[in-house]
């Protein structure tokens, strides 16, 4: 059966298999709440439409996909994630819900279907779901090292950066600094290590900037955004963003951290991370935990989230299959 996110008590079964299977599967569980994944789901965006398959037996509910079909950038690309709950397995389940998403990406005019794999061994990356994906033809693609901090962090690193001053706001982006923000949007895309993944840069503009600002809003997310200023040419040289939603207080996200390409090398990831990382401990619940994915390749994101108080937990893999 399709979910779509607007029949609540669907959605509801959909989400505790999706988000079972990802409670069973890491010891530090990463994800949408249920009304943040619904909300999603359920509502248009500028860049972005997800839709749901699940196949039910009875009032049996075994496996799920949940599926995100891109409108800018990537749009021959279709994402797939599967999830069966553990008593149904190697029953061919998952088989049966990628033939049904294969069947409507070609409808749709597809050519390319991804999928990650987020519970992965932290050094081998191996999972059930790694095994399942070469045994259907996928090929990996890319692979990131998912960190967490279990926050309240006691020493802050605070390593200021001659020249520049921080600059930090929360669910808008202020008009004086939107257009700038814009340009770091489309170079986070540009430059975010993807390995051989199909992707294409999404060409940011203000609009879809503040559609992702509406849509965070309606899903119940609070976000913390620092930047790093520099003072002689009014450039916006660096932020950082982290949130989260209180539906799962126990669950926070690093979202991008990027320093434009003419002021690397000054340190500016730590300069931003620590204040916004301050900021969000003072304004939310606490314990909780903060989750970050970065490309192993990406060693000095991995090497800034290590000094902040970062430890691996997982390994999550990309694949693809191209569609003949
Ligand atoms: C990966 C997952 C979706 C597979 O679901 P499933 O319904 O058991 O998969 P199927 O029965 O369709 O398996 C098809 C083939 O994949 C391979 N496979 C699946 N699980 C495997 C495992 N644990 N070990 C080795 N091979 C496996 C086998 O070749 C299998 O065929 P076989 O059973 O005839 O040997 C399920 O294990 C799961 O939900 N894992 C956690 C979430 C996840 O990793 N999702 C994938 C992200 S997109």
């Amino acid at each position: 059966m399709t979910v779509d996110g607007r029949d609540v008590g669907a959605f509801r079964r959909f989400y505790e298999v999706k988000f079972g299977v990802r409670r069973e599967e890491l010891e530090f569980p990463a994800g949408m709440g249920l009304e943040e994944a619904r909300v999603f789901m359920a509502r248009e965006h500028a860049e972005v439409r997800a839709d749901g398959l699940g196949l039910v037996d009875g009032d049996t509910w075994l496996g799920v996909a949940w599926l995100d079909w891109w409108l800018v950038g990537n749009t021959d690309t279709v994402d797939v994630e599967l999830a069966v709950a553990p008593a149904y397995r190697r029953r061919g389940v998952a088989t049966k819900l990628l033939d049904a998403a294969i069947e409507r990406a070609r409808a749709d005019g597809r050519r390319i279907v991804s999928g990650t794999n987020v519970a992965g061994d932290p050094v081998t990356g191996e999972s059930p779901g790694t095994a399942f994906a070469a045994a259907r033809g996928f090929v990996k693609k890319h692979a990131e090292l998912h960190q967490v901090a279990e926050l309240p962090l006691n020493d802050v690193v605070e390593q200021p950066v001659d020249g520049y001053e921080i600059v930090q706001w929360r669910e808008h982006t202020p008009d004086e600094w939107l257009e700038q923000f814009v340009e770091l949007l489309s170079g986070m895309s540009e430059d975010v290590p993807t390995g051989e993944r199909t992707s294409e840069a999404v060409r940011w503009t203000p609009e879809l900037v503040r559609d992702a600002e509406d849509r965070r809003i309606a899903q119940g997310r609070f976000t913390y955004t620092t930047a790093a200023v520099h003072t002689a040419s009014g450039e916006l040289a660096a932020y950082t963003q982290m949130g989260g939603t209180p539906e799962t207080p126990d669950r926070l996200n690093q979202y991008d951290t990027y320093v434009r390409r003419t002021h690397r090398g000054n340190r500016l990831g730590v300069a931003v991370k620590g204040p916004n990382l301050r900021a969000l401990q003072a304004g939310v619940s606490l314990p909780a935990v903060l989750h970050t994915w970065n490309a192993p390749e990406n060693a000095p994101m991995i090497a800034v989230n290590t000094k902040l108080g970062f430890r691996p937990v997982a390994q999550r893999t990309m694949w693809e299959r191209t569609l003949l």
